[in-house]
């Protein structure tokens, strides 16, 4: 794809997945490859420098990630057959100056946990335009279990009053029709906050409703930041 035909979005997000490499990959690291537009972009840079003879081993935090590693020809393993990874690049939805993220707009936020925990470092691969002061204007995603996911529901919206945060829009992505499943089998549903007045306490205090397996909210897990920017350049950020 020509940089013409990208929109200045885009451009930001090739610069930081790009940058993401060159700034942090070393021969024979185990790297987590994160979801989403942004880490396509580093897995898509990933496959050139493999084909140019790094020697690597990628675990996917999804179906569509691993789908795209193949056709790169990054080498993928299992996460059960490497241990602890070196490093995980993984985008955002939004990620504030403490490096606290939403994700999960992809849906693929358990794995995408998961696999960030099983990794020394943790960096994320961000556009300019995600980088915000407040957590919240992007909805807060959560992997529910299909079973009885209308009481989970009802119990995560006491939660939300619990923690300040009464009134506020809770939905099923996808719609009750033809709801989206994860590639565990389970369902998402977003809480429409506006804004987190306390991201670490909620994401607690959400893993501890029963039928919720893990919520969109990533509050220790970020060692830095790469930001790109539409006219092709990147930087890399530290915890304010
Ligand atoms: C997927 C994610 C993605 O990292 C997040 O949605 C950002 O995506 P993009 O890079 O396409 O903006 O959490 O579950």
């Amino acid at each position: 794809m020509s940089q013409r035909e990208l929109s200045p979005q885009d451009r930001a997000k090739r610069a930081a997945g790009a940058a993401a490499i060159d700034l942090y990959v070393e021969p024979g690291m185990k790297l987590g490859l994160g979801s989403g537009t942004t880490s396509h972009w580093m897995v898509r840079t990933l496959g050139e420098r493999v084909r140019d003879g790094l020697d690597v081993v990628g675990v996917p935090t999804s179906t569509g990630t691993a789908a795209l590693a193949r056709e790169v020809g990054v080498p993928l393993a299992d996460l059960n057959d490497v241990g602890e990874l070196d490093l995980t690049f993984d985008g955002a939805d939004e990620i504030d100056r403490q490096l606290r993220m939403i994700k999960g707009g992809g849906a693929c936020l358990l794995w995408e946990k998961i696999v960030a925990a099983a990794s020394r470092r943790m960096i994320a691969l961000v556009d300019d335009q995600k980088v915000v002061e407040t957590l919240g204007a992007f909805p807060l995603p959560l992997e529910v279990l299909r079973f009885g996911w209308k009481s989970t529901e009802r119990l995560i919206g006491r939660c939300l009053v619990e923690q300040g945060l009464a009134g506020r829009r809770i939905t099923l992505r996808g719609g009750e029709a033809d709801p989206l499943l994860t590639d565990s089998g389970n369902v998402i549903i977003d809480c429409h906050l506006g804004a987190i007045p306390d991201p670490d306490a909620l994401e607690i205090a959400l893993n501890r409703i029963p039928g919720v397996i893990e919520n969109g909210l990533f509050c220790s897990m970020a060692a830095a930041m790469v930001v790109g920017y539409p006219d092709g350049t990147a930087k890399e950020t530290g915890p304010a």
